[in-house]
């Protein structure tokens, strides 16, 4: 089995120029074949609540249902590096609420660190959390928890105030003591200028090549979840048509009596009924 990785491994990644692969996960099947495939950190991220949960926003999702998956996640994939990510307000009330919230993650789902979103508001929270021992990724950009907030889910940090304050909230969450930062949805040319002030490493989502890592929804790479797709997604493969008519032919086969055939069957001795002591043949 691999060796997990830790927060310092990250770090050094940074320093060598070696690029992060960061995925999400949300249950043990997939973050094994994830793990297995060599991906660098699981983010159990609360984007759960749309892709598997069926919520329309990641606001609903409560922790129970984050250390739920969590907890999957860390079966699936025991070697692998894993966050999880606090979900909207299990931190915001108080730097205590943070610290337990977190350290039920920690705790109950076996998770290395977590992540939460913000910018100069969190960072207290941050280092509250660092204080109490608790590893911290940030989130800056477009954070889906306050989108409303910030007019949807579209780029941001496009003026040059708004760049100028994110570059402000990258600077003072690396001092709050994160250990690495998520840059969603905002230009290429910033996420690069974010990636040189600071460092520890930016993982980038819609944020440009000159990230020191990227992350995508797993689902959102493997063609699975159609009902909304940002521009900023590349899907891979195509698995959501693949599943549909996998189980069309499967109703189709049942339906028409070919399914189980001999080679899915357990094929009894000939004259059972009788060594039943059943007379005669049932239709
Ligand atoms: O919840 C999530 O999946 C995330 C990533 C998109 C960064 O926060």
């Amino acid at each position: 089995m691999a060796k997990r990785k830790t927060v310092p491994d990250f770090l050094k990644m940074k320093t060598d120029g070696e690029k992060i692969t960061v995925l999400t996960a949300y249950d043990a099947a997939m973050a094994a074949m994830l793990s297995a495939a060599g991906v660098d950190m699981l983010l159990v991220g609360d984007s759960l609540g749309m892709v598997v949960l069926g919520y329309d926003s990641t606001v609903p999702v409560t922790m129970d249902e984050m250390i739920h998956h969590a907890s999957a996640v860390r079966r699936g994939a025991p070697a692998a590096f894993i966050l999880g990510d606090m979900p909207f307000g299990s931190y915001q009330s108080s730097v205590r609420d943070a610290i337990l919230n977190a350290g039920r993650f920690l705790k109950e789902a076996g998770c290395d660190a977590v992540k939460l979103e913000g910018g100069l508001a969190v960072c207290e929270t941050v280092t509250g959390l660092v204080r109490a021992g608790i590893s911290v990724m940030g989130h800056i950009g477009l954070t889906p928890q306050t989108a409303t907030q910030l007019g949807g889910y579209k780029v941001q940090g496009r003026d040059i105030e708004s760049a100028k304050k994110m570059v402000a909230e990258a600077k003072a969450l690396e001092a709050a003591g994160a250990f690495s930062l998520v840059l969603e949805c905002i230009p290429d040319e910033l996420g690069k200028i974010i990636s040189e002030e600071i460092s520890i490493p930016t993982i980038g989502i819609g944020a440009g090549v000159h990230c020191d890592g990227q992350v995508l929804v797993t689902h959102d790479l493997l063609g699975m979840f159609d009902k909304f797709i940002p521009s900023f997604v590349k899907s891979y493969c195509r698995l959501s048509p693949q599943i549909q008519q996998a189980v069309a032919d499967y109703n189709r086969e049942v339906r028409s009596g070919t399914f189980p055939d001999d080679a899915h069957s357990f094929t009894s001795q000939t004259g059972l009924r009788e060594l039943l002591g059943l007379s005669g043949t049932k239709a």
